[in-house]
C-alpha cells in the first residue's frame, strides 16, 4: 500500500529548499499518490512534531505562492514522519527495516541527499538492512564521484547492492519543463527534424548563467568547481537532449542509449585543443545588479589562494553524420551578469541574399530554460511598409512561445516532476551508470591538464560575463556569443 519515501539528509540544505517544498507542491496539486509516507532521517534528535514545526518554519524561505496556508499544512504533515539515524551505525538501518516492514508499502524511495562521501556506504547498510528488495528505489544527487575512478567505484558498489533499473541518479536539468519541451519540440513535431543537422546549423550555444555566488556552500564547491558542478552533468545533459538521435521509442533505454552516443561522439582532448578551446574563469570582487560582491577567494569555505574555476567556456564536437564539423559552444559560470540559461541554435545564412538583411540576423531558435521557460524562433520580416521602388530591407521578428503563458503559471517545478517520476519508477529523466561515466571520461582531460598548469583560472569581474578569452574563442570561428550581438 502507498509509499514511502525515506530521505537521507532530512535537516539538510537540498531537503529544505527544494526537497520538501516540491514533496508539498505534489501534494497541493493532488498529484502525490494518495497513501505516502515520507520519513526524514537525520542525526538530530526529534519528534515527529518537533520536525514538522521546523519544516513549516522553513516554508518562510519559499516564494509566497509556493508556501502552504496554516490548514493545508496541517495535512500535509501528517505524511511526515521523523527517523533519527547515525549513517554510520548498522544498528540504526535495523531500526529503519523494522519501521518500513511494519508497514510493506509498495513502493520505499531511499533519496539520498547526505554528503556525497556517505552515498556508498548508505547503499550498502541499505543493502544489508535487506532493505534492497525489488519495492527499493534509490535515488542519488550529484556528484556521484570526483573523477572516473571514484565514478566507476561508486558504480560499481552499486551494481553489487542494485539493479540499474533500482537506481536513479537524478540530474534537476532534465526534470526543468523547458527540457521536457525540447523532446516534445524535436520528436513530436516533423517541422525541425530534416533541419536538425550540419547542413543547416551553424553552431550551437548552451549557456547556464547564474547571478549567485557560491552562497553557503564555499567548502564543497571549493572542491568541486565548475566543469565538476554544472559542465559533466547539466550542460552536458543539455548538450545530449539538442543533438542525440531520435529515440526508437519514449521508453528510458531508448533515451538513454541515444544520449549515451552522443557523449561517446565527442570530440577527444589533446593539450592543444584543451589550451584552446577550454576557458576557466574565477570571478573577483565587482557589482551584480548594481550591489557590491565579494571576489570568490573572500567566500566563506574557499581558500584565499583557490585556483577553484567558477566559470567555464568550451568549444566542442559532436563526431558523427549528422553533426560533423558543428560547433558546440558550452558556458557556465557563478556571479555572471544575470541568471538565465538557454540553447541557441544558430541556423546558417541564406545562400544567396536578394534582400537587404542585417549582418547576423540568420534565422535562431532559442530554447529558454530560465528565467521564463519557452521557445523564440526569429525569422527574418518585412516590417514597416517600404516605397515601391525602395529596396526590400528584412528585419529580425520573433515567433514567441512563453510556456508559463500558454499552459499556466501551475506548472510542475523540476524536484516535483522527478520526484514523481521515481515514486511511480519512471527512469527516462534519470541517468544511467554509462552515460554517467563517459561524462567523467570526457571531462577528465581536462581537470588534468588544469592540475599540472600553474596559471590558473583567469579573473573576471563579478557581474560580467566571464573572462574576455571566452569572447575571443568563439570569434576565432567568427561567431560571438549572444548578448554579443
Ligand atoms: C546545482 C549546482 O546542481 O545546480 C549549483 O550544484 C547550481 O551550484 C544549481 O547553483 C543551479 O540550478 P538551477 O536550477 O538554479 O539552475
Amino acid at each position: 500500500m502507498g509509499f514511502d519515501l525515506v530521505l537521507f539528509g532530512g535537516t539538510g540544505d537540498l531537503a529544505w529548499r527544494k526537497l520538501m517544498p516540491a514533496l508539498f507542491q505534489a501534494f497541493r496539486h493532488g498529484t502525490l499518490p494518495a497513501g505516502g509516507r515520507i520519513i526524514a532521517v537525520a542525526r538530530d534528535t526529534l519528534s515527529d512534531e518537533q520536525y514538522r514545526r521546523l519544516m513549516y518554519e522553513r516554508f518562510d524561505k519559499v516564494e509566497l505562492a509556493k508556501r502552504p496556508t496554516p490548514d493545508e499544512f496541517a495535512r500535509f504533515a501528517q505524511l511526515l514522519h521523523y527517523l533519527r539515524m547515525d549513517l554510520s551505525q548498522p544498528q540504526d538501518y535495523a531500526q529503519l527495516a523494522t519501521l518500513l516492514q511494519a508497514r510493506q508499502a509498495d513502493t520505499v524511495v531511499m533519496y539520498v541527499a547526505t554528503a556525497p562521501s556517505l552515498f556508498t556506504t548508505v547503499c550498502e547498510q541499505i543493502a544489508a538492512a535487506g532493505l534492497n528488495g525489488p519495492a527499493t528505489r534509490v535515488v542519488l544527487e550529484k556528484p556521484l564521484g570526483h573523477d572516473l575512478a571514484s565514478n566507476q567505484a561508486i558504480n560499481a558498489t552499486l551494481r553489487r547492492v542494485l539493479r540499474e533499473e533500482q537506481v536513479f541518479r537524478i540530474d534537476h536539468y532534465l526534470g526543468k519543463p523547458s527540457v521536457q519541451n525540447l523532446f516534445a519540440m524535436r520528436f513530436g513535431n516533423a517541422l525541425f527534424e530534416p533541419l536538425w543537422r550540419r547542413e543547416t546549423i551553424a553552431n550551437i550555444e548552451i549557456t547556464i548563467a547564474e547571478d549567485l555566488g557560491v552562497e553557503t556552500r564555499g567548502a564543497f564547491y571549493d572542491q568541486t568547481g565548475a566543469l565538476r558542478d554544472m559542465v559533466q552533468n547539466h550542460a552536458l545533459q543539455l548538450l545530449c537532449a539538442i543533438g542525440m538521435e531520435p529515440p526508437i521509442n519514449a521508453s528510458a533505454n531508448a533515451i538513454r542509449d541515444e544520449k549515451l552516443k552522443v557523449l561517446q561522439s565527442l570530440k577527444p582532448w589533446d593539450e592543444t585543443t584543451i589550451g584552446q578551446n577550454v576557458i576557466r574563469g574565477q570571478y573577483t570582487a565587482g557589482m551584480v545588479h548594481g550591489q557590491p560582491v565579494p571576489g570568490y577567494r573572500e567566500e566563506k569555505g574557499v581558500a584565499p589562494n583557490s585556483n577553484t574555476e567558477t566559470f567555464v567556456a568550451l568549444r566542442t564536437e559532436i563526431m558523427n553524420w549528422r553533426w560533423a564539423g558543428v560547433p558546440f559552444y558550452l558556458r557556465t559560470g557563478k556571479r555572471l551578469a544575470e541568471r538565465s540559461a538557454q540553447i541557441m541554435v544558430h541556423f546558417r545564412p541564406v545562400p544567396h541574399h536578394i534582400f537587404k538583411t542585417p549582418a547576423d540576423a540568420a534565422n535562431r531558435l532559442v530554447i529558454h530554460l530560465q528565467p521564463q521557460d519557452g521557445l523564440d524562433l526569429r525569422l527574418l520580416a518585412q516590417g514597416a511598409t517600404q516605397a515601391q521602388s525602395a529596396e526590400t530591407i528584412l528585419t529580425p521578428a520573433s515567433l514567441n512561445l512563453d510556456f508559463t503563458q500558454r499552459f499556466g503559471a501551475e506548472r510542475v517545478g523540476a524536484y516535483e516532476r522527478l520526484l514523481l517520476d521515481v515514486i511511480a519508477g519512471r527512469l527516462n529523466l534519470f541517468v544511467r551508470s554509462d552515460e554517467q561515466e563517459e561524462a567523467w571520461r570526457w571531462v577528465e582531460p581536462i581537470l588534468e591538464h588544469w592540475r599540472r598548469d600553474p596559471t590558473g583560472p583567469r579573473p573576471y569581474a563579478a557581474g560580467t560575463w566571464g573572462p574576455s578569452a571566452a569572447s575571443a574563442m568563439i570569434a576565432r570561428d567568427g561567431f560571438c556569443w549572444s548578448e554579443e550581438v
